[in-house]
């Protein structure tokens, strides 16, 4: 996005698909997907998301970009442009963003610090406890407190949000993240050849019935949302800066197929690996700080390699927060009117507040439990945008589609450029299958989740 609305465009598919995917990759892939997996049963959670990639990720994003395309607008403006009554939907989306950014920061921060210790040549002092003392601010050193990483973190995206260099950064990434996935394989190989990584990829790849539950279908689908970018009106702004005459249906199916492979690799180079290690058990948040350093510290040259991971962790992190930070920043330049500089320090200030609420939350705030026992400050922003906020959203964008504007709104679009195979599953999915799946899924993910009933 720029100042002036819109002035610049993707050049075409590739433009709009690297773009698309520089979004979309990113520590949702890296960290969240992974301990997501291992979380709620390996095998059964991946068997899941990824049916719900291929059929509620695709539709989703197909509708999204194409309200974008079609109305050239933002999200704050495209549903109030087609029916007026439903602006609000655009803001909710647009609530999203908000709430994921602090967070989003304070992982950063951590994956920052771990860049450093290696870089540093202090790799080898990496451990558990260390990520244990780390988080929970009980080491003594300065530098070694996670909130003092959150900031430098913040002030990093910040500072791109203000100067607006971000498309020196996105041509920066073009080069990074296809090192990135190279290195995520040499990692995976690695990871993959350690004794006993074969029971973890077991565990990884085959599903088990008895691990799936409401929870874990909840879990999947904040996770797809979350990943792709969906249901929080930035896929409508990356459809409107989408040339005309480019085919959706093919950029999407691309977008998601990076995106989604990406997140299998990360979960095959972390997951298999915990098994290995002989650690399992729900690590949460921590899995990919706690396992990878045992990776590295098994591999030739671990340290050198774990730098440069980390580094390119930090820039897929970089690119994320930078586009959900400048939402924000659009937001307040646009409807309050307010110039680039202090609408950037405003939203500086709200990150570091809200992010220092969930950097603090494993430390000094650790009794602070939130909606049930053990739901930190991080569980608890993670859970109400991912889990809550998002699958609302998914499911009114589905409803305006199939009943207040037609199917045909975006089929006709999508037809005006290229073929579109899937428009028959499309159509029902969209009008039927996904907004009753997603209201049932968000019923009784929430009736796990606080242990009313479970299936
Ligand atoms: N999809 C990103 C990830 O998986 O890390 C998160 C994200 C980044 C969402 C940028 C939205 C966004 F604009």
């Amino acid at each position: 996005m720029s100042e002036n609305g819109k002035s610049f465009g993707f050049t075409g598919k590739l433009g709009f698909v690297l773009a698309t995917a520089g979004s979309a990759v990113g520590l949702g892939n890296l960290w969240r997907f992974p301990y997501l997996a291992e979380q709620y049963g390996g095998g059964a959670f991946i068997l899941i998301y990824v049916i719900l990639a291929i059929t509620f990720g695709f539709t989703l994003m197909i509708a999204e970009v194409t309200i974008g395309r079609k109305t050239g607008k933002s999200c704050l403006e495209a549903f109030g442009s087609i029916d007026k009554k439903w602006k609000w939907v655009g803001w909710l989306a647009a609530l999203v963003p908000a709430i994921i950014v602090p967070y989003y920061c304070v992982i950063g921060g951590w994956v920052t610090k771990y860049f450093v210790e290696y870089a540093t040549g202090n790799g080898s002092e990496v451990n558990t406890s260390f990520f244990l003392g780390f988080m929970t601010c009980d080491l003594p050193g300065l530098f070694d407190n996670p909130v003092v990483w959150f900031i430098i973190f913040t002030i990093m995206v910040a500072a791109v949000v203000i100067v607006g260099v971000d498309k020196g950064i996105e041509r920066v990434s073009k080069i990074l993240m296809p090192l990135l996935l190279i290195l995520l394989i040499i990692t995976t190989i690695f990871a993959l050849s350690m004794d006993g990584a074969m029971d973890g990829l077991s565990y990884y790849l085959v599903p088990k019935v008895e691990d799936i539950s409401a929870g874990t279908f909840l879990g999947a689908v904040g996770q797809l949302f979350y990943s792709m970018s969906l249901a929080m009106g930035i896929t409508i702004t990356y459809g409107a800066y989408m040339k005309k005459d480019v085919d959706i249906e093919k950029s999407v199916r691309s977008v998601s197929l990076i995106d989604t492979g990406v997140a299998l690799l990360a979960g095959l180079m972390i997951v298999p690996a915990v098994i290995a290690i002989g650690e399992p058990g729900n690590k949460g948040v921590g899995l990919m700080f706690m396992t990878l350093p045992k990776v590295f510290e098994a591999m030739p040259a671990g340290e050198f390699v774990a730098a440069l991971f980390f580094l390119l962790v930090i820039f897929a992190a970089l690119t994320s927060a930078i586009s959900l930070m400048e939402t924000l920043v659009y937001v307040l330049m646009d409807k309050a009117k307010m110039q680039r500089i202090p609408a950037s320090i405003l939203v500086f200030v709200f990150t570091i507040a809200l992010g220092l609420l969930s950097c603090l939350g494993f430390g000094p705030l650790g009794d602070v439990f939130l909606l049930k026992e053990g739901m930190t400050f991080l569980d608890f922003f993670d859970f109400i945008s991912n889990s809550i906020l998002m699958p609302i959203v998914a499911a009114l964008t589905c409803l305006f589609i199939g009943f207040v504007v037609g199917p045909k709104f975006i089929t006709d679009e999508v037809e005006s450029s290229g073929s579109f195979k899937s428009k028959k599953m499309f159509i029902v999915l969209v009008k039927w299958i996904c907004p009753i799946a997603l209201v049932l899924i968000l019923l009784t993910g929430l009736l796990d989740f606080f242990d009313i009933f479970k299936i």
